[in-house]
């Protein structure tokens, strides 16, 4: 029961084919060349690949504007070349997920050409149509400051479309049932093909309500429940993780209150108030944002991420919290997109400092859900602001000090390789620091070889320890018996705390620590004190070492 839940204990690296490795020289990432940094990502430890959008596309939108979802784009290889990686990755034990992008598709798929040309096609009303110009339609755009409507007048057409993205994003019609047969249809295929799943792109824009008249869209949510129920079918262990940032009342709509629907959602409120509390100093909102997010049914997960391949939204945030973010870790207006986030990389956000990075994934892995981690973050890659918008953040992976950091032997990679400076692949690389035993890299691999022996998070009950200090968070979880405990000191300077044994609960006296010697007892009064370090940070189990081996024992 506990494996068949892998999610639950999963650690995901997300990565994009096309920046990762080249196998063939053509500056550009393809599935070879990851097949073949497999025991790579294996050493690492992480459980989950998942991959974003690898279809035939313009790639106007970095795949996220799909023109074939039966196929792979050449560039990376072929249907051949999926398989045999998928393959590969199950060999190691490695599960792989796949973004699944059905909101809308590219304005070059097979399906909107033929629906602009003829009204009578039977794909004419697969997308969203308005004979009239929408007295709204520059509402509800996305990426503001770049996208101007989400109304476009066709030429072919003579109607507008509705997409509520780009304008090359028509929105499919998911309210038609014939669109959402086809949905059903392509996840069947890339299971079939061997994903264990997928991370499923604009979850409320896909079950929303859409049209010229719609004001509030309604959501759909039993296509949620039917999307589960064919995964179910197909291959009983296959899940979605959804990008949905909504508000925490309507989780469990998403959720379902039997757990019918989602299994997994990325914690959206978690993560903004994360990096308020790294900007400010102040868990007192994070903890808020855990209590509000904590009701889930017992199969579904929370994703925990920090950064991602999309600008680091801070839209929930009050206005003065996101302006802390901004002046902590994006002052320049050019660090900043879409009036609401941040799009650097997590590494030079924090200023490139070992300790604040160090806090920062120690939190991603222990908050209460599954991490899911940026490719490059393991080794704190930088970010080229000269880039557009989100591509910045999108630079190909650095696996040594070769040309090109190693990525591809063509002096033309897709994107440029960052070179120079401190985040250079000169001094930012995979072999560098896989020689150092102290380097970022190392520090990550037995991280998460912990995490995995602390089933305990992804599968427990949590509760945030009160005390005095705000720059502190200390959690507890339980589960099956076992306690484990974390604390972190999101300060710069370093802390003495206070914690009361008892609310460890029974043996909290006795605190073992997880990765170092640093063990807590508590004294005579029956309190802990600790000294943490600036940005420092403590993984317990809790109990004494004696009662700990009689259980493993049992
Ligand atoms: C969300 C994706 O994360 C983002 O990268 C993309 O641009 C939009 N959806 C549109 O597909």
């Amino acid at each position: 029961m506990i494996n068949d839940l892998w999610y639950k204990n999963a650690v995901v690296y997300c990565l994009s084919v096309g920046t990762f490795m080249d196998s063939n020289g053509d500056g550009c990432g393809d599935f070879e060349g990851l097949t073949r940094r497999l025991e790579y990502l294996h050493g690492l430890g992480v459980t989950t690949l998942w991959l974003m959008p690898f279809h035939p596309s313009p790639r106007r939108d970095d795949g996220y504007d799909v023109s074939d979802y039966y196929n792979v784009d050449p560039r990376f290889g072929t249907l051949g070349d999926f398989v045999e990686f998928t393959h590969s990755a199950e060999q190691l034990g490695m599960r792989v997920l796949m973004d699944l992008v059905v909101n809308h598709t590219s304005d070059q798929h097979a399906w909107f050409q033929e629906a602009r040309k003829d009204r009578n096609s039977k794909y004419h009303d697969w997308y969203v149509w308005s004979d009239k110009k929408p007295p709204r339609y520059a509402d509800g755009v996305v990426f503001s400051g770049v996208q101007k409507s989400t109304w476009t007048f066709d030429k072919v057409a003579r109607r507008w479309y509705f997409h509520r993205f780009y304008e090359f994003q028509p929105d499919l019609n998911t309210a038609n049932p014939a669109v959402q047969a086809e949905i059903l249809k392509i996840m069947g295929f890339w299971t079939q093909m061997g994903v264990s799943g997928f991370r499923m792109d604009a979850v409320p824009f896909v079950i929303g309500a859409k049209g010229p008249k719609v004001v509030h869209p309604t959501e759909k949510f039993d296509m949620l429940r039917q999307f589960r129920e064919l995964l179910q079918w197909r291959r009983g262990d296959a899940i979605i993780l959804a990008e949905a940032n909504v508000l925490p009342k309507t989780n469990m709509a998403y959720f379902g209150d039997e757990g019918e629907r989602l299994h997994m959602m990325f914690n959206f409120p978690v993560n903004q108030n994360l990096f308020y509390a790294m900007a400010a100093g102040d868990t007192r909102p994070l903890a808020k944002a855990l209590e509000s997010t904590r009701e889930r049914p017992a199969t579904s997960q929370w994703g925990m991420f920090l950064r991602n391949h999309d600008e680091l939204d801070l839209g929930r945030l009050r206005p003065a919290q996101r302006q802390r973010v901004f002046d902590a870790f994006g002052p320049e207006k050019d660090m900043q997109l879409y009036d609401r986030g941040i799009r650097r990389r997590l590494a030079p956000m924090l200023g490139g400092n070992r300790r604040r990075l160090e806090l920062a994934y120690s939190l991603m892995l222990t908050l209460p859900g599954t991490p899911v981690m940026r490719y490059g973050d393991e080794i704190g890659m930088g970010d080229d602001l000269n880039l557009p918008e989100r591509t910045c953040a999108r630079t190909p992976m650095q696996w040594s000090t070769e040309r090109q950091g190693g990525f591809t032997t063509s002096s033309k990679p897709v994107i440029p390789v960052i070179s120079g400076g401190a985040y250079g692949f000169e001094h930012v690389n995979v072999a560098a620091q896989r020689r150092d035993p102290d380097s970022l890299l190392n520090w990550m691999e037995r991280v998460i070889r912990m995490r995995k022996e602390v089933p305990e998070i992804g599968w427990g009950d949590f509760k945030v320890i009160p005390h005095v200090e705000k720059s502190v968070l200390v959690i507890r979880y339980e589960w099956r018996g076992n306690a484990v405990a974390f604390v972190h000191n999101f300060r710069a300077d370093p802390l003495e705390i206070k914690l009361d044994a008892k609310s460890f609960g029974r043996h909290g006296g006795q605190l073992v620590n997880l990765l170092s010697n640093a063990h807590s007892r508590a004294n005579s009064k029956g309190t802990h004190c600790m000294l943490l370090e600036p940005y420092g940070y403590r993984w317990f189990r809790v109990g004494p070492l004696d009662y700990l081996l009689k259980r493993e024992e049992m």
